[in-house]
């Protein structure tokens, strides 16, 4: 049998998303290139891998097979890499790390920090909702990831080290500014626009309504949290956000927070890995250096 690793690493690619598109740019690979990886592997093996149902992919018992092994070389070459990154040592480590979209607010600060102090290490961030962090979890791809509330479902090893407030945002000239502990119950009729499914700060808010029996009217949905504070400054409806995003709006006054019973949503940052994974030098100290002195490099608005 003759395969080679590029083909293995192709074809993982392509199990995972079960679709030659998403693979080909995960893999930076034209769609051609990533499906004469696959024939040649098919041709390599001697059995097809994949079969094409209607519109959907599906492994064939033969690529089911493929699957377990090829993720089994990818977590051996995985292994390998953490070796040889212990003996280089911390100095000429990589570290690749994933982050809540919200995250990302403060995280790419806490990554130059980082850099700073070990100036060898090649960082890569990926930035992402709270549902596909899961599954990159799952398949064990990062090295860390940050995000509120660790993944349900997943065996990972979570270190909470920051409060994630989440407020409720109106425009400066809102009607409501000022006002004292405003019941949850006055936004009855109100329209949020609010992130995506999937998003965290999403989950937690409904969670929270929910709990007080107040229906949460989600307007219109938004992937990043950018353009909610930009809905919110227009007037489009309210908007909940993480107190982490807003640090520029508060001190130009563009936004301000309201004042509501039960405001705010207490969730927390976490760092988390897989549990049982071995962690490079370099994660190890990125992951030391965010419990111990992340929350000194992140700012919160006053
Ligand atoms: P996000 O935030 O998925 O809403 O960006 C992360 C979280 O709060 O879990």
């Amino acid at each position: 049998m003759h395969v080679t690793l590029r083909q293995i690493e192709v074809f993982n690619a392509v199990a995972r998303h079960q679709n030659y598109t998403r693979a080909a740019e995960e893999l930076h690979l034209s769609q051609p290139a990533v499906s004469m990886q696959i024939r040649q592997l098919e041709q390599g093996i001697g059995l097809p891998l994949f079969e094409q149902v209607g519109k959907q992919m599906h492994l064939t018992d033969a690529g089911d097979q493929m699957y377990i092994y090829g993720r089994e070389i990818a977590g051996l070459l995985d292994e390998a890499e953490i070796v040889f990154e212990a003996i280089k040592g911390v100095k000429h480590g990589t570290l690749t790390i994933s982050v809540a979209t919200t995250a990302s607010h403060f995280a790419t600060r806490l990554l130059a920090e980082f850099a700073k102090q070990h100036e060898g290490i090649t960082i890569s961030l990926d930035v992402t909702n709270r549902q596909a962090l899961r599954k990159q979890l799952e398949n064990n791809e990062p090295d860390l990831v940050i995000m509120g509330q660790p993944p349900e479902g997943v065996d990972v090893e979570a270190a909470a080290f920051m409060e994630n407030p989440l407020v409720m945002i109106a425009p400066a000239d809102h009607t409501l500014i000022g006002k004292k502990k405003i019941p949850l119950s006055h936004f009855v009729n109100e329209n949020f626009v609010v992130r995506e499914f999937g998003s965290g700060t999403r989950g937690a808010t409904q969670r929270f309504f929910d709990q007080f029996g107040v229906p949460f009217n989600t307007g219109i949905e938004m992937t990043s949290n950018e353009a909610i504070k930009q809905a919110v400054e227009a007037g489009l409806g309210l908007g909940i956000v993480s107190i982490h995003t807003l640090e520029l709006e508060l001190e130009t006054g563009r936004l301000d927070i309201l004042d509501v019973q039960g405001f705010p949503i207490t969730r927390h940052w976490y760092v988390i890995q897989r549990k049982g994974k071995r962690l490079s030098p370099a994660a190890q100290a990125f992951k030391g250096f965010v419990l111990e002195q992340a929350a000194q490099f992140i700012r919160l608005p006053k």
